[in-house]
């Protein structure tokens, strides 16, 4: 079974092809990287804009790449939610156009589901679950615009445990790059910082939220912005990558002691990490330290949005039922459970 997947629910605009949710035919990302970098931050109405600029040439890229036509896909899954309205109108409306002209199933994903289901690709990548899975497993979503929790029972079986009440973690890395002058985005730009600062330089706080599995990091970014605020005039590299590095490590404790504590409380045979921050080398290792389980990792391509993940979640959905609910709309604030 052939599925076509699209994303555009934030910056990227992706398209790919993926065999039986599980072999990664092609998968084409154009990214928008630079177009908001002199922003510091993602510009929703000139996101939409590069998406219906992108979408046409990277769907027959992905075509192209897994040297297949229209013809041998058996669906198409696409990104109904949550991201930003305008960027998810232009996905979906190319998809329900192609859906309706090529005949084919549509099937609407949620781009947190596409994250989760990113670990059931084959990518022989080390640390990836390569087919390795059972439930119940725990997944940490640590992106720009996610920081959740979720246990997952079994298939489409999801339970909330916690989630940012403020910043995103990735979000807090782009700010605080930002304040630093590091540019955007933020996380690699810090992570490399960080590798030559000293994180006792500074004590930045962390929320804790005890008794919850949710996460606060707009404290620490006002922690940030107070510290700096001590250091008029030109600020020495020093302590640039000393404030880089104590910012990763309060953000890096929270999110990997309460993995760990989730991973124990939950029993789960194995913890999944997806999203943009899951690229975080010190994050990876702090996990892979704290949670007495295995804890799995993507590579980069998969990490950040992509449209194979929404391709693997659409295959699940595309098994359990093939009608194209073509009044489906998109869904901004959709949630997973
Ligand atoms: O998953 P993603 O591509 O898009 C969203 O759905 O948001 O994640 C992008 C986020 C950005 O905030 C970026 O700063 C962060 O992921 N990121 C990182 C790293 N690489 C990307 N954060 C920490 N460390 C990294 N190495
Ligand atoms: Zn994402």
């Amino acid at each position: 079974m052939r599925i076509l997947g699209i994303e555009t629910s934030c910056d990227e605009t992706a398209a790919a092809v993926v065999a039986d949710g599980q072999s990664i035919l092609s998968n084409v990302v154009a990214s928008q990287v630079k177009l908001h970098a002199q922003y510091g931050g993602v510009f929703p109405e000139m996101a939409s804009r590069a998406h219906v600029e992108a979408i046409v040439p990277v769907v027959e890229q992905a075509l192209y790449e897994a040297h297949v036509g229209w013809c041998d896909l058996d669906a198409i899954a696409v990104t109904c939610g949550p991201g930003l309205p305008g960027s998810l109108l232009v996905g979906l409306n190319f998809a329900k156009g192609a859906a309706w002209s090529q005949a084919l199933p549509l099937i609407p994903v949620n781009h947190l589901e596409g994250h989760l289901y990113a670990h059931w690709l084959h990518t022989g990548a080390a640390g990836a679950a390569d087919g390795k899975l059972e439930f119940p497993l725990l997944a940490l979503i640590v992106s720009g615009g996610h920081t959740e929790l979720i246990l997952l029972h079994a298939h489409q079986k999801y339970e909330y445990l916690g989630g940012t009440l403020d910043d995103a973690a990735g979000e807090a890395f782009d700010k605080v790059a930002r304040m630093l002058e590091l540019g955007y985005p933020g996380g690699p730009v810090i992570e490399r910082a960080a590798r030559q600062g000293n994180v006792r330089a500074f004590t930045f706080p962390r929320a804790w939220l005890p008794d919850t599995y949710n996460f606060s990091f707009s404290g620490l970014k006002t922690s940030v912005m107070r510290a700096l605020r001590q250091y008029n005039g030109p600020r020495p590299q020093r302590l640039i990558v000393d404030m880089a590095a104590a910012f990763q490590d309060s953000v890096v404790d929270v999110l990997s002691a309460k993995t760990a504590q989730a991973a124990k409380s939950f029993k789960v045979t194995a913890v999944l990490v997806s999203g943009g921050v899951s690229a975080n080398t010190v994050l990876r290792e702090t996990l892979r330290a704290r949670v007495e389980v295995p804890v799995y990792t993507l590579p980069l391509i998969l990490c950040t949005d992509n449209a194979a993940m929404i391709a693997a979640a659409g295959t699940l959905h595309y098994q359990a039922d093939k009608q194209t609910p073509w009044e489906m709309d998109i869904e901004p604030g959709l949630k997973l459970a």
